[in-house]
């Protein structure tokens, strides 16, 4: 089974909330088919933006005494804290939840369950959520996360998301860091799966299905 990546031809001048065009294509071996997998950001703009959350964060909590904890939302987020946590130039702990995603009642009952609590106390801490990518806001709203850090005396509490799909956001959700603004569009790699798939992905691909009924 093959499917079709597309890369630059060229290096794009990716800054702040823009991401990349697709510029020509190659093939690749897959096993999943039905669909297509073009990069839109590449593992160097990644990086870049990394870096640059990275510095913002060092500088927004210069006082080195008080503990800072990373909080990584399992699994798509993993790769993205292990490079963020690489360019914050403090001290940094980090630690991992999962929630369970929603489903049509879930969501109509305003629940979403946490499967995997954090390891540790926060309570005295500055806790930054880290997360893949922001879309409808559901999850991050009806996990209560938030709610629930601040509630075990977290010293603060602020939410960092790679990606933010501002048009697919059904609640609103107070995002500090944000790395790239994409369309109404479903990614995979650099963490990011389609039924488990091309979380290993260095770079962030767009999935075109072949049915446009299928997401
Ligand atoms: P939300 O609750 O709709 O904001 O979605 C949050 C979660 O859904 C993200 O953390 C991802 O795990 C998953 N998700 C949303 N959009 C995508 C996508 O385009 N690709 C892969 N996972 C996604
Ligand atoms: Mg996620």
């Amino acid at each position: 089974m093959w499917f079709t990546i597309s890369v630059p031809s060229r290096q794009q001048p990716l800054n702040g909330n823009r991401t990349g065009h697709i510029l020509e294509t190659k093939k690749q071996e897959c096993e999943l088919p039905g669909h297509t997998v073009t990069e839109m950001i590449s593992a160097s703009a990644i990086l870049a933006r990394v870096e640059e959350l990275g510095a913002a964060i060092t500088s927004d909590y210069p006082d080195s005494t008080r503990p800072l904890l990373l909080v990584g939302v399992l699994k798509g987020a993993t790769l993205f804290l292990a490079d963020l946590v690489r360019h914050i130039n403090r001290p940094v702990e980090f630690d991992f939840v999962a929630v369970s995603s929603y489903g049509a009642a879930t969501v109509s009952s305003g629940e979403v369950r946490v499967l995997k609590d954090l390891d540790a106390s926060v309570s005295g801490k500055d806790v930054i959520i880290v997360e893949d990518i922001l879309d409808t806001g559901l999850t991050l709203r009806f996990s209560y996360l938030v709610e629930s850090l601040r509630a075990r005396n977290a010293l603060s509490v602020r939410i960092c998301v790679l990606l933010d799909k501002p048009r697919r956001r059904r609640v609103p959700v107070d995002v500090s860091y944000r790395g790239f603004e994409i369309g109404d569009l479903f990614v995979v790699g650099y963490g990011m799966d389609y039924a488990e798939r091309y979380r290993n992905l260095p770079y962030v691909g767009c999935v075109q299905f072949d049915d446009p009924d299928v997401r």
